[in-house]
């Protein structure tokens, strides 16, 4: 809040040489090892996964216990600098490194340990953890837990604002099973959130957490793993008026009252094989009895065209995580991956479903600028929503996450060609006109919503579309328990 109005007024060359040459000192702690601007390992220490995006953090730091996390926030604090949480890394808009230059990085990549307490079904999981490892450790006691599909996402930004995977209508976001937290405030206080200690802090934790706090390990309540699980693609391909129709024909398949939790599921819109036409596929995971997947996706198939293919994967739950995740969930045993892109979200109510003529819009867009566009993209219709889903079963005010009535979030993702930068121009005007084109043809007081997760950094009402309602109550904590602005970041809660 007031830190960043304050930055660039001493951004220049020779105060950053003295806050560097400060930090170097008070940063020397034992044990903790932290890289500078100029240090051979710099470079890779902060470098985003999204390459739309080149930052220069004043250090890269790597504490090892809670007590000193405290210090460095510390640090960066009585340096005036903005101190920023890397988990996984994985942020949309590098907010990992801070979203900004000049930002004091924490990196959480010691805190590794994973403590399963099997009797009770609950873990202990340190925020340094990638979620193919967290589902290695789980699942050596027959356990799982709901999280997103990408093993080398950091459980400490998906839990902040929320963490959808497959098994979600059944056991609810990554956030819904939180217990306890513990954390480092801005001051440097090292403290607890929990339902019964500091519970609006729990309660701004589970939606906006970086805004709040560095948090070092979080508890949650755990799952037996499910017996068995088929993995799903159904495929089509389809001109603009099937695929509006089919999106229909989605929207009420999901809300028969009968349709399982163990049903995950989401469309993935891909390019066509010609101009007019995309792709169409219904993919996901179902979590019961193998025998009763076909009767449960029956209704939907039988109101479709006939299909061009059908994958169904059969597995175990591991096997199914690992292949929803690209073969390997142990992220010590190979690098991970970087990209160039720009990605959108659009949560619709389930209130009111799509409308024809938002459908046809889309899927105009999805056959004919898709078609011509020189990005790689994908668009992934998500159900949170539907019959009988965990996610829309919590009250909307018991998480500082406020979506719990939306039916879909949908994903629009576009890499640059070669996946390297620069990233075009037009691969903003493609997504954003796409997504213009949807809200354009809805209902004027369409109650839409964003996902925060997909954090956008062009996104001009990100109060309303990512906290809605929330957002008075955040800025009140805000101005509380960080009135300097130490965690404050692009898209943030801050003024
Ligand atoms: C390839 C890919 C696949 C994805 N798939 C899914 C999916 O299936 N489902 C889904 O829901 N989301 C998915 N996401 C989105 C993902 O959940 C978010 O990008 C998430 O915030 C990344 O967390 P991170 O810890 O890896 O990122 P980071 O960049 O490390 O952190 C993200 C934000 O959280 C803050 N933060 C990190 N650690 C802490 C901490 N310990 N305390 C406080 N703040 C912290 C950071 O400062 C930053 O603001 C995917 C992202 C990618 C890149
Ligand atoms: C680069 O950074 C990543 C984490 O961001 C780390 O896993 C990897 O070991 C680093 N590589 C080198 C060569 O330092
Ligand atoms: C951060 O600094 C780098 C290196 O000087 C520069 O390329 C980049 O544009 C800056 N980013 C922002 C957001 O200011
Ligand atoms: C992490 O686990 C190791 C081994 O179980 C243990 O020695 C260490 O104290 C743990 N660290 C924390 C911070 O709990
Ligand atoms: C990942 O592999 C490394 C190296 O083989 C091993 O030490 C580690 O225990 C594995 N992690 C998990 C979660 O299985
Ligand atoms: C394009 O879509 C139409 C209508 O859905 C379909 O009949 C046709 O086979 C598709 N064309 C190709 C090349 O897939
Ligand atoms: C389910 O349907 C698929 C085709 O969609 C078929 O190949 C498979 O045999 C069916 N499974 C059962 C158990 O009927
Ligand atoms: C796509 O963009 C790349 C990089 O600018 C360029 O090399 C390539 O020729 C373009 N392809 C088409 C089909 O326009
Ligand atoms: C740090 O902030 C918390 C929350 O506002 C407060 O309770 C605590 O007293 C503060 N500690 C110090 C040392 O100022």
């Amino acid at each position: 809040m007031f830190l960043r109005r304050a930055i660039p007024l001493v951004l220049s060359l020779s105060v950053l040489g003295s806050i560097a040459d400060n930090l170097r000192s008070d940063l020397a702690l034992p044990g903790v090892t932290s890289l500078f601007p100029g240090d051979a390992a710099y470079a890779n220490a902060s470098r985003a996964f999204n390459l739309r995006f080149t930052l220069e953090p004043v250090a890269v730091v790597y504490p090892a216990t809670p007590q000193e996390v405290a210090e460095v926030v510390k640090i960066g604090a009585v340096n005036g600098l903005r101190v920023a949480a890397r988990s996984g890394g994985h942020s949309y808009i590098a907010n990992g490194l801070g979203g900004e230059n000049g930002t004091l990085v924490i990196d959480m990549g010691r805190f590794t340990n994973i403590t399963v307490n099997p009797t009770a079904k609950t873990a202990v999981i340190e925020t340094g953890n990638r979620l193919g490892d967290i589902a290695l450790a789980l699942n050596d006691y027959g356990l799982a837990m709901p999280h997103g599909t990408c093993p080398y996402v950091g459980v400490g930004g998906h839990a902040s604002y929320g963490g959808f995977g497959f098994t979600s209508r059944m056991w609810g976001l990554t956030l819904d099973n939180i217990l306890s937290i513990n954390l480092v405030l801005a001051n440097g206080t090292i403290a607890t959130a929990s339902k019964d200690i500091n519970p609006d802090l729990f309660w701004a934790l589970r939606g906006a957490g970086p805004s709040f706090a560095i948090t070092t390990s979080i508890e949650f309540s755990v799952y037996t793993a499910p017996a068995s699980v088929i993995i799903f693609q159904y495929n089509w391909q389809l001109d603009v008026a099937a695929a509006a129709a089919a999106l229909e024909t989605f929207q009420q398949f999901v809300v028969a009252p009968d349709l399982s939790p163990k049903f995950g599921a989401e469309l993935v819109l891909t390019r066509g094989a010609v101009v007019g036409n995309l792709s169409f596929g219904l993919t996901g995971a179902w979590h019961g009895d193998p025998g009763l997947l076909n009767g449960t996706v029956a209704p939907f198939l039988a109101a479709m065209p006939p299909l061009h293919s059908v994958t169904l994967t059969p597995g175990n739950w591991i096997e199914s995580v690992s292949a929803l995740g690209g073969g390997n969930l142990n992220t010590s045993l190979a690098p991970d991956y970087t990209d160039t892109f720009y990605a959108k979200s659009l949560m619709t109510p389930e209130a009111s479903p799509m409308s024809l003529a938002a459908r046809t819009s889309f899927m105009n867009d999805v056959a004919y600028a898709g078609f011509t566009t020189n990005t790689s993209w994908f668009f992934q219709v998500e159900l949170y929503g539907g019959a009988n889903s965990k996610i829309n079963a919590v009250p909307v005010d018991e998480t500082a996450f406020v979506h719990r009535n939306s039916m879909f979030t949908i994903q629009f993702y576009a890499s640059s060609f070669n996946n390297a930068p620069p990233y075009p121009e037009f691969g903003f005007t493609f997504l954003d006109d796409l997504v213009d084109g949807i809200i354009a043809n809805s209902p004027k007081d369409w109650d839409y919503g964003a996902y925060t997760n997909y954090m956008e950094d062009k996104l001009v009402d990100y109060k309303q579309l990512y906290y809605a309602s929330h957002y008075p109550r955040l800025l009140a904590l805000k101005k509380t328990l960080d009135p300097r602005g130490v965690f404050d970041f692009p898209v943030g809660i801050d003024d």
